[in-house]
């Protein structure tokens, strides 16, 4: 034994001095070392797993079992038996600090597989790592041909987690998923060596956790009697009139989290309070504010007034239920939620209002820190703690609460330079419900915009922080609320490959991160995803369309990231054929043109067709500055307003969004010019907290300093708190001719919410897009 650890060290030492060499590995997250070395290794039914440990034996299981899809059958024996060290994969436990708890060495060479780590953990995400060294029917989920082993590459591998929490949340409130889908998001997340499952398990529509000592929480609330058909925004609303429920038991819940246990993954509950919880309230209503009303679970989604009431029977109850979701999840964190609770209830209850008094309390934002603040002493007396998303801020942070950041992330910050630990979760680069393409090209889905591309683009830790307040960043979370995703392979859609941009995101190394490579990876990994069964999305594969401005005239640039891809297109409105023009370099455009193209490999289209309008103006590609800067959740790129590309209803992906902030935009056109027009276009969108402004304002100068004004537009009696729509407004210069050098736009924000909306007097949003000047 001692003789087999001292070739073993003596091999792997020698390994780093080895040339590295090109072969098309493709793991995902991509490990923090990685050298390729020369020849492969032949798994046979010949080959002997030895374990260093009897804590090894599951992995190793795991790993024989996968083999055993082309009929390969490896042995399991104890290392102390070992009678060689050629043909052999060891698994063997280390004490080696760099490792930490979830790293792990992986050596292959001509004659063994070493697997070093000082934990089961590491070893697993070590056997993950492994099985993406094999060809992908590795995944198989049926018994495949023999084929005479499996062959693995010579490697050597170093790898160590970024960041400690990894994570993926199903929302299971809006709609229900059955165990066995679970189980299976829980094999993706595995896979990818991801080691959070964030269960949302309640909400206004549905309460999915079977209570001992509540049933009607089961009974009455986990059923609603119908739900809202299209969009949310969509006027009238229309509803499905078909009951719609589902819950997990609590044996479903054992069965899950013991799952999940042999994957190395935590399950985070998520029991949401005060807000999102008129399910509960239906199935008690005593837990409510107004005892005279008649609550009914949610049938349609957006942000309830119906909220716990922070009465002492509330508290008991919710202890109550506390107390078994604490037995059935053996886990340090507890979520509470706390976000999106609307204070309407509690300031038009004589009770709250009293308990403001009697607690020497400011408002209501205090009274929901009060309440948070119950609820923590109280998981924090079982030996558990509490995350809440950060609206837990507003009013006072619990003592020893962990905030999920997601308007944004300026919660993380504020609560990192508390030194509270935070998960970063910004709907900017981490909501999965978001539209990954052209909504008219895609099912529906909740608004907003959010690419491949821009959730791999993420980094959790923000420049704001010290290096000792970066540390209270655990790590990232992406979230797939479930409005509109009721299948489970639309949630697999949503879900994929954007998740796994964040598991990348979560556990590599940022240095060195590129998305280009990333897709090769992804595209070769894909192959796994369909063993896995898995419906992920391809529409990374579209053909990327932007209009640059390089040289003298704006060009339409295309790319795809399939490797020596035919892409074809038309200016004609048309989809392209095989027979369409082929694109071999930028073209340009001056009017109005909607540009069409598609990915073709041997005349068959292998990419979804995408289309594109580009409003060509005197403005375009034009850059610009503002007086006060936009919001970086919404500055749509350097050149948002100035891309060609008019923003639409569905999504954020072009607008540029102002935060309670007026918007001043100045153009330097470097000499003087005439003017003729200039056209604006704002969104109105009350769900969001998106109006139009009071006003916008033309201005031009001669030097910058000096303004006059041209022209202007009023909008504030055009907004409306229910409907969403766009406000275009050309404001053209009738009686000016003089030429000038700048020109300014002015668009007053209405401020805060308007009175009559359920958030009124939270800061609003101005969203512009597109600005035309001829
Ligand atoms: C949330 O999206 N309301 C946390």
């Amino acid at each position: 034994m001692r003789k087999i650890r001292a070739i073993l060290f003596c091999i792997f030492a020698a390994l780093s001095f080895i040339h590295a060499q090109n072969t098309p590995i493709s793991i995902i997250p991509k490990p923090l070392k990685l050298n390729t070395v020369a020849g492969n290794f032949i798994i046979t039914s010949k080959t002997i797993i030895y374990i260093g440990v009897p804590e090894a034996q599951p992995i190793a299981d795991l790993l024989a079992s996968r083999l055993k899809m082309d009929g390969t059958s490896v042995s399991i024996q104890d290392i102390n038996k070992a009678k060689t060290d050629r043909n052999v994969i060891f698994f063997l436990k280390t004490d080696d600090k760099a490792l930490g708890t979830e790293g792990y060495q992986l050596s292959v060479t001509g004659q063994q597989i070493n697997i070093r780590a000082n934990t089961e953990r590491g070893m697993f995400y070590a056997v993950q790592s492994l099985m993406q060294l094999l060809p992908p029917d590795i995944y198989s989920a049926s018994k495949i041909g023999k084929k005479g082993g499996w062959k693995v590459p010579c490697v050597e591998i170093e790898d160590n987690p970024r960041y400690v929490h990894r994570g993926l949340m199903l929302d299971a409130g809006r709609h229900f998923f059955s165990v066995s889908f679970v189980k299976k998001f829980i094999d993706l997340l595995a896979v990818h060596k991801m080691n959070t499952f964030h269960w949302h398990l309640t909400e206004d529509q549905g309460w999915r956790i079977e209570i001992k000592k509540y049933p009607k929480l089961t009974q009455i609330g986990s059923i609603r009697k119908e739900t809202l058909v299209g969009h949310y925004s969509e006027q009238p609303q229309k509803f499905d009139g078909t009951p719609y429920g589902g819950f997990y038991t609590q044996e479903d819940i054992k069965d899950v989290v013991a799952y999940a246990k042999a994957r190395y993954i935590d399950v985070i509950p998520e029991i949401e309070m005060p807000g999102h919880a008129t399910a509960a309230i239906a199935s008690y209503p005593e837990l409510g504010c107004d005892s005279t009303k008649k609550y009914e679970v949610g049938t349609k989604w957006g942000v309830q007034k119906d909220v716990f009431c922070p009465s002492e029977k509330t508290f008991s109850f919710l202890e109550d239920v506390l107390t078994e979701v604490i037995a059935l999840f053996p886990y340090k964190y507890i979520h509470i939620g706390g976000d999106e609770c609307p204070k309407d209830a509690w300031k038009a209850s004589a009770f709250c209002q009293n308990l403001i008094k009697e607690k020497g309390l400011k408002d209501e934002h205090e009274l929901q820190s009060y309440f948070i603040q119950r609820i923590e002493k109280f998981v924090n007396s079982k030996g558990r703690s509490i995350i809440g998303w950060d609206e837990i801020l507003e009013g006072g942070l619990a003592p020893n609460a962990t905030v999920m950041s997601w308007r944004g992330i300026s919660g993380g910050i504020a609560a990192a330079k508390e030194n509270h630990n935070v998960i970063m979760s910004p709907g900017s680069h981490c909501y999965l419900d978001y539209y990954q393409a052209d909504p008219a090209t895609e099912p529906l889905a909740i608004g907003s915009f959010l690419t491949l591309e821009k959730a791999y683009s993420y980094d959790p830790t923000p420049t704001e922080l010290t290096e000792e307040q970066a540390k209270y960043i655990l790590g990232v979370q992406g979230n797939i609320w479930t409005e509109y995703i009721s299948t489970g392979d639309y949630f697999e859609y949503m879900a994929f490959p954007r998740g796994i941009a964040l598991a990348e995101v979560a556990w590599s190394n940022k240095v060195g991160r590129d998305y280009n490579e990333f897709t090769k990876r992804l595209i070769a990994h894909s192959k796994r995803l369909d063993y896995l069964k898995v419906n992920y999305a391809k529409r990374f594969l579209d053909v990327k369309m932007e209009l640059k401005a390089e040289g003298s005239t704006p060009s339409v640039f295309l790319t795809s990231l399939i490797p020596n891809a035919d892409i074809r297109y038309t200016t004609n409105g048309l989809d392209p054929k095989a027979n369409s023009t082929l694109y071999t370099k930028p073209f340009s455009i001056n009017s109005i043109t909607t540009v069409s193209s598609a990915v073709f490999q041997n005349g068959t289209m292998i990419s979804k067709p995408v289309r594109q309008t580009f409003y060509g103006s005197s403005a375009l590609g034009r850059p610009y500055t503002f007086a006060i800067k936009p919001s970086n959740t919404y500055e749509s790129g350097a050149m948002g307003l100035t891309n060609g590309v008019r923003g639409i209803t569905k999504n954020y992906a072009q607008w540029v969004g102002f935060n309670g902030n007026d918007m001043e935009v100045i153009f330097d056109f470097n000499e003087p010019r005439a003017f003729s027009n200039v056209c604006l276009q704002f969104l109105n969108r009350p769900e969001s907290y998106i109006f139009l402004p009071d006003y916008a304002i033309v201005s031009v100068s001669t030097d910058g300093k000096e303004w006059t004004d041209i022209n202007r537009s009023d909008f504030a009696h055009l907004r409306d708190l229910n409907k969403t729509f766009i406000k275009e407004a050309k404001l053209p210069f009738s009686d000016y001719t003089k030429p000038k050098r700048f020109l300014k736009i002015f668009a007053k924000n209405v401020g805060k919410v308007p009175d009559g909306h359920a958030a009124a007097g939270k800061a609003a949003w101005l969203f512009a897009d597109e600005i035309l000047i001829d």
